[in-house]
């Protein structure tokens, strides 16, 4: 048995849909514990593109139990439409479970989180505007409404009344939007409420049983290690917990039951959203990464920021969740790229950084030291053992693995289940 969690070790679209899918081939449970629909996951198999963002992307093998967890934040509207299209591939959701904790994503979240974000103007976070820091704001301020709640029709109405009496105030008087109207919601969400009851279960007990049964259960991480609300590069991060920690209070187990913690990062640095970026290329080799390796968001569409790789970023994933080993995903992307760089430190006032620093304001007048490596122009999209890539491939893994003393026990040089090499 194994208990295996798998992170984003940058700033989010490492490519873990694709190492999730290719390790829940052996898993019993995969587990979803932190953020909700801002996550977008690409699974390429069996020659089809799968686009999951609330429904764990275990869901496309036929006999896996796939966890939507206590920490998740749910909009039902998007979940039952990702479902529909989950089904309309001809996959089952029979193994599918939501935990009756989770909170729902309500319209006033999404209205709010628009809202919000236009009123900061240029000092903007650059959200996915899906509602989900509204909603764990709720969360904190104990006004959200769970899945036991939403399921629960008398307790629902109360709890959307209440809720809407303040939030329509805040709506209209504070942002100058419009009211939303009770009936139309009531009426709309109490059939998705319906449709998701009998998914809805206490899945800690589930994942703790699966867990002390000996089955192998995977948890799979949405974002990345620098958009954590606490350790992230803060204002500009998400609202959840998408490092390591995450998955034992979004799931409700504690920490002792995770054997492995896997961290998955691409062979270069992206991001979505405004926030610091060290290593950004704002330049035509940026253009190229970008061009070559489809760097658009899944969820948004938004043009992904590209940069060199920063191992001081890696560094720091490394230490904020333990990680066992890591997951290089894209290598491909480099290929004819010529000289690649590779960020090891940051240099500040004639010193050299090496841990990623606290304030992100201390990352001005940063510089990036970069030590340079020479590329190489060989398609390595069809290379099946990591010996057979050019040997100029093989030794800018080895620094990475060399500079982290954390093993990279897989590199991808594609989108599919194949083009993955394991060490
Ligand atoms: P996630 O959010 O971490 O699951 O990542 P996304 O799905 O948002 O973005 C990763 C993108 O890279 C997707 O389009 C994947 O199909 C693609 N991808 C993953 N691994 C590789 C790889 O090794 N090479 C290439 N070329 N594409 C990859
Ligand atoms: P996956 O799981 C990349 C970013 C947004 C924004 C910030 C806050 O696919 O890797 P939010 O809507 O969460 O309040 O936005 O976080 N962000 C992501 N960036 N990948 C993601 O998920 C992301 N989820 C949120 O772009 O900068
Ligand atoms: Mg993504």
């Amino acid at each position: 048995m194994s208990v295996t969690a798998l992170v984003g070790a940058q700033w989010g679209d490492e490519g873990k849909g694709k190492i999730i899918d290719i390790l829940a081939e052996k898993a019993d449970v995969v587990v979803r514990s932190q953020g909700g629909n801002n996550a977008g996951h690409t699974v390429v198999a069996d020659g089809a593109t799968y686009k999951l963002r609330l429904v764990p992307s275990g869901i496309l093998y036929p006999d896996k139990v796939c966890v939507i967890g206590n920490g998740i934040v749910l909009d039902p509207k998007a979940l039952l439409a990702e479902m529909k299209e989950i089904e309309r591939s001809g996959k089952s959701l029979n193994g599918l479970k939501i935990d009756a904790r989770a909170h729902v994503v309500m319209p006033y979240h999404i209205a709010l989180d628009g809202l919000s974000e236009k009123m900061r103007g240029g000092s903007d976070i650059g959200t996915t505007k899906r509602g989900i820091g509204p909603c764990y704001m709720d969360k904190a301020e104990r006004s959200g409404i769970r899945m036991c709640d939403f399921t629960d029709e008398k307790i629902f109405e109360q709890k959307l009344r209440a809720n809407l009496l303040i939030k329509n105030k805040i709506l209209t008087e504070i942002y100058g939007g419009e009211a939303i109207d009770f009936d139309e919601v009531f009426g709309e969400y109490v059939e998705y409420a319906k449709a998701l009851r009998p998914y809805v279960t206490d899945a800690s007990v589930l994942v703790y049983d699966a867990i002390k049964s000996g089955k192998n259960v995977l948890f799979e991480g949405a974002q990345g290690a620098l958009l954590d609300i606490d350790v992230g590069t803060y204002p500009y991060v998400t609202s959840s917990h998408p490092t390591a920690g995450g998955f034992c209070i979004g799931t409700g187990i504690g920490p002792t039951l995770i054997d492995e913690c896997l961290g998955v990062c691409k062979s270069y640095t992206t991001r979505v959203g405004k926030g610091p970026f060290p290593t950004e290329l704002d330049d035509e080799v940026g253009d190229m990464i970008r061009q070559k390796g489809g760097e658009y968001g899944t969820v948004t569409g938004r043009a992904r920021r590209c940069g060199w790789l920063d191992l001081v970023i890696l560094r720091f994933a490394v230490r904020v969740n333990g990680l066992t080993s890591l997951a290089v995903n894209k290598l491909d992307t480099l290929t004819g790229l010529g000289k690649l760089k590779v960020c090891v430190g940051y240099k500040k006032d004639g010193k050299i950084l090496s841990d990623f620093p606290v304030d992100i304001a201390d990352l001005g007048g940063c510089e990036p030291v970069y030590e340079i490596f020479d590329g190489w122009n060989e398609d390595i999209s069809n290379v099946r053992a990591y010996g057979d890539l050019p040997l100029n491939a093989r030794k800018y893994i080895e620094f990475i693995e060399n500079t982290l003393k954390v093993k990279v026990a897989m590199v991808g040089v594609g989108p599919s289940r194949k083009q993955n090499l394991t060490r």
